[in-house]
């Protein structure tokens, strides 16, 4: 069925919780409902959302923002054979409700992109990631609306050109609007557990849960004993005890997860950013960095900002998250789109002149 506002306040439709305006918002709830708008009679341009979870509105918006309703999850069991399990989801699913139902169903795939705030729509256009995770390791193909000519176009996993934080799609924005997602999840046991510290956390909560006896504690393992106490379901909790203990509660304050890419170099560039942080702190600094296999090197944008002395600093109602500094909040509540893009302009402004490297947002500026 389709809903429709005029005028409509945004500022519960965006996580940032600006409060913005759009001149229409429609819900829909089927493939149907999109087939029937009269796209040519609607306010330009058309955007379509899901939770506003990695957007930024600058403004009020003049044109109309479309939301998707489509839920349901399905097992395609057609295709589905062995330890590959086909499973189709509405773009209208929210993320999280995804993961913890591949989590019961005791399946591998998409534990580690647990408590990513934002729907199953929005995963492939962002290419959304976490703990070693993309959702491009996981989704087989995305289904869209195409809107200039009413069809349901179907997109390969190598259609999609999935990149670091990228898509096809979001290089093609007003064409298409996703209306499903397969995945390809797994039986066999899979965990990606190489980031960080996640191997040592899992392992450390295995304990726990071994020695608990609740049954009615979603972690308890009853299943796996060891030597093979790791579930998707340990691996999700575990996952959603690092983001509480790192980034913003969305219920709590507003903000897009994290605000930057974390930047891509060349080897000799980083080797400068050494020596930039050498010579400013008066001694060898150890700067994190991961060796992509093209020889570049990827730097974490957090510790740039936070070498900066960003960690904490407020512009207006905005401010850096003391634990997280990738992450831009709406710290008072009322910080409005100018507060956020002036601080975003002060650090850029910062890491070029420090370290001569651009940073570039991952949340989109509408
Ligand atoms: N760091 C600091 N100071 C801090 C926090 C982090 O210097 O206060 C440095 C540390 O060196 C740390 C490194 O940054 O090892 C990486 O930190 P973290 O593991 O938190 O990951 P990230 O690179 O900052 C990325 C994603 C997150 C995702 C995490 C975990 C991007 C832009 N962000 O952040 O995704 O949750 O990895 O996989 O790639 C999001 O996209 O909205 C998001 C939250």
């Amino acid at each position: 069925m389709i809903k429709k506002s005029y005028n409509k306040n945004l500022h519960k439709l965006n996580t940032f919780g600006m409060r913005v305006r759009a001149t229409l918002y429609i819900e829909y709830d089927s493939v149907e409902d999109l087939t029937a708008i009269q796209w040519d009679k609607l306010p330009q341009p058309v955007l379509n959302i899901g939770e506003g979870s990695n957007l930024l509105f600058t403004k009020d918006f003049p044109g109309t923002i479309l939301h998707s309703g489509i839920r349901g999850i399905e097992v395609l069991e057609e295709r589905s054979c062995g330890d590959d399990l086909f499973v189709r989801a509405g773009a209208g699913v929210i993320m999280d409700d995804f993961c913890d139902w591949a989590a019961r169903k005791e399946v591998w795939g998409p534990e580690n992109l647990s408590a990513i705030p934002g729907t199953v729509g929005a995963a492939p256009v962002q290419n959304i990631g976490a703990y070693g995770v993309e959702a491009a390791d996981i989704i087989d193909s995305v289904e869209c609306f195409e809107m200039a000519t009413g069809k349901i176009v179907t997109f390969s996993a190598a259609q999609c050109e999935f990149g670091y934080r990228d898509s096809f799609f979001k290089h093609n924005r007003g064409r298409y609007i996703v209306t499903h997602v397969t995945f390809h999840l797994y039986g066999d046991f899979r965990p990606v557990l190489e980031y960080g510290k996640l191997k040592e956390e899992v392992e450390r909560n295995a304990e726990i849960y071994k020695a608990d006896t609740d049954p009615y504690k979603p972690i308890y393992q009853t299943r796996f004993v060891p030597p093979m106490p790791v579930s998707p379901m340990l691996v999700r909790e575990t996952v959603k005890i690092i983001r509480e203990n790192k980034l913003p509660s969305p219920s709590k304050k507003g903000s897009a997860g994290s605000f930057f890419k974390n930047p891509v170099v060349d080897a000799a560039v980083f080797r400068a950013v050494e020596n930039t942080a050498a010579g400013l702190k008066g001694g060898t600094v150890a700067v994190p960095h991961y060796d992509l296999p093209d020889g570049s090197v990827k730097i974490p944008a957090a510790w740039l900002i936070e070498f900066c002395g960003f960690k904490g600093r407020t512009c207006g109602g905005a401010a850096v998250w003391e634990k997280q500094p990738l992450v831009i909040v709406n710290d008072t509540g009322r910080a409005t789109p100018r507060d956020i893009v002036a601080l975003e302009n002060t650090i850029i402004d910062k890491i070029r002149d420090t370290f001569g490297i651009e940073l570039s947002p991952e949340v989109d500026h509408i």
